[in-house]
């Protein structure tokens, strides 16, 4: 439905020497969530933030908060963020060697959890979740940067998770992250999604953060 979706913020895009600042412009634009990058060096080729960041942001903004684990086995930072004021913890079904045990860990925290799949894992392999993970997050570029191009073949997994949750008369949140930005937003929200995950295509939008948010909430 046009005018519907949600738009959160990637600050691995930000500018971290006004970190505070991003934070307020975020929040002034009508972002409705912040989304953490976490990065390993083993689950994707980078390193970015932690817990003791979150800790800092959650000081200043109520804005919901949604941890991205690209991270090998991240049930075992579950209550590290938890306790730093995650709202939404997703991981990635690659990284898990027992995705179900990592799941109940993280909603044993209270934090709500989700999936992300890689663009190529097939939906398949986590619809048999629709039905107790509210949030799932379907990559739409490589994870562990930045700035790439999003990868239009995996929008079709919008439909597949959608019609699984349909089947099971369970209602999803499905985000999209990789690559998304004011000219394919439309594309994105007509495949399905719920949340549009964007980084490089808010932080550097030719007219500013706020009118990127704009543009992409009124497609
Ligand atoms: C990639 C991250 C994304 C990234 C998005 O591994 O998971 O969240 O920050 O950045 P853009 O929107 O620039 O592709
Ligand atoms: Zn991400």
């Amino acid at each position: 439905m046009p005018g519907t979706v949600r738009v959160s913020a990637s600050i691995l895009a930000a500018d971290f020497a006004r970190l505070g600042e991003e934070i307020a412009l975020i929040e002034e634009s009508g972002c409705d969530e912040i989304h953490f990058d976490v990065m390993d060096g083993h689950f994707v080729p980078n390193i970015t933030f932690g817990a003791p960041v979150l800790e800092a942001i959650r000081g200043l903004t109520s804005l919901p908060v949604d941890v991205h684990m690209m991270v090998t086995e991240p049930g075992r930072f579950a209550g590290l963020f938890a306790a730093a004021g995650a709202d939404t913890f997703t991981v990635h079904a690659e990284a898990c060697s027992d995705l179900a045990a990592t799941l109940a860990d993280v909603a044993e925290t209270g934090m709500r959890p989700g999936i992300s799949i890689n663009p190529a894992t097939e939906a398949s392999a986590v619809t048999r979740y629709v039905s107790s993970v509210p949030r799932f997050l379907v990559m739409s570029v490589e994870p562990g940067f930045g700035g790439q191009s999003l990868i239009p073949e995996v929008l079709a997994k919008i439909g597949l998770l959608r019609s699984a949750a349909l089947r099971a008369g369970a209602e999803i949140d499905i985000a999209v992250d990789g690559g998304v930005k004011v000219e394919n937003a439309g594309t994105v929200i007509e495949a399905g999604a719920d949340t549009l995950i964007s980084g490089t295509g808010l932080f550097k939008y030719k007219d500013g953060l706020a009118a990127a948010v704009r543009r992409i909430k009124g497609v």
